[in-house]
């Protein structure tokens, strides 16, 4: 008896007693992995996107602002405090934030921070992400240059002219994979690249959730590689390495190319 409630017992300490089993094998990556510190400035830069995007009259705004709602809660759920009742909040109001979206009330997100406190606690249950959750279009859409809909990337990003010009994340790592970076380059880009690479491998971890009931353990391995390179990618970042930054690139980039080649009908 005891052998099978140890196992149990620490699976619900780790959170990952929700995450269901697989032939008897956890396979969720939803392990913590965002440090705390990446988690409050990530947080605070999704609300904002939020709100704006709630008065914006872009043609796309309610399709960004659900994947933003969406990553939201993901971020709450990659973090390690995940159960604490301040996150547990948080997601709650991203949850919300999602349901009104769904019922085309986007305006009502202009004030989305002040209905924080107000929300109800939610748990700490990944299983909750996708039956709330964008689309995986809408949640790849953000990939994109401006121009096409895409968030695009902060200014420290765009470290060559050409990056400045098409605006957009898909290209920064086609970019950063294609040729490592210079010394100076690698100084401008230390500070913000983390806090992209953060927010991609918490959309690689929302992607492993989006399986297709067929080649699903593909799907899987590619979302994981490409949730651990982007997790790469912001530690090389941090630590001002050249190679490690064009190493997890690479690998992130070959995570996007092999699931579209894979998945993806056109
Ligand atoms: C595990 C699979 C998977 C991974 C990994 C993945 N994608 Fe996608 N992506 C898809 C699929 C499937 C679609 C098509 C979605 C649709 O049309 O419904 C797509 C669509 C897109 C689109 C087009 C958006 C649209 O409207 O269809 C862009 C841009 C994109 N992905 C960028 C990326 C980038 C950049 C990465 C890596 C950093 C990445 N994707 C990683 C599966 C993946």
């Amino acid at each position: 008896m005891q052998r099978i409630l140890i196992p149990l017992a620490l699976l619900t300490t780790l959170g990952l007693a929700s995450s269901g089993f697989t032939g008897g094998k956890v396979e969720r990556p939803w392990k913590p992995f965002l440090p705390d510190d990446a988690y409050l400035e990530l947080t605070k830069r999704s609300i904002a996107t939020i709100e704006e995007l709630a008065k914006s009259d872009e043609k796309n705004a309610a399709g960004r602002a659900h994947a933003e709602v969406t990553i939201l809660a993901a971020y709450t759920l990659a973090v390690a405090k995940a159960k604490d009742a301040e996150v547990a909040l948080l997601r709650g109001a991203a949850f919300a934030g999602a349901r009104q979206i769904g019922e085309k009330n986007i305006k009502a997100l202009a004030k989305f921070s002040s209905s924080i406190q107000g929300s109800l606690l939610a748990p700490a249950d990944v299983a909750m992400l996708k039956p709330r959750g964008a689309s995986l279009d809408d949640l790849m859409e953000i990939f994109r240059t401006k121009a096409k809909g895409g968030e695009g990337i902060h200014l420290e990003l765009q470290y060559h002219p050409k990056l400045k010009n098409t605006n957009g994340i898909e290209s920064l790592v086609g970019a950063l994979s294609a040729k490592k970076l210079s010394a100076e380059n690698v100084d401008k880009v230390a500070k913000e690249l983390p806090n992209l690479a953060y927010r991609i491998a918490v959309v690689g971890a929302i992607t492993y959730e989006y399986a297709p009931a067929k080649d699903t353990p593909k799907w899987r391995d590619l979302s994981n590689q490409m949730r651990d390179a982007s997790m790469a990618l912001a530690e090389a970042g941090k630590k001002k390495n050249a190679d490690g930054i064009h190493k997890a690139a690479t690998s992130l980039e070959n995570s996007c190319t092999e699931c579209h080649r894979a998945f993806k009908k056109n």
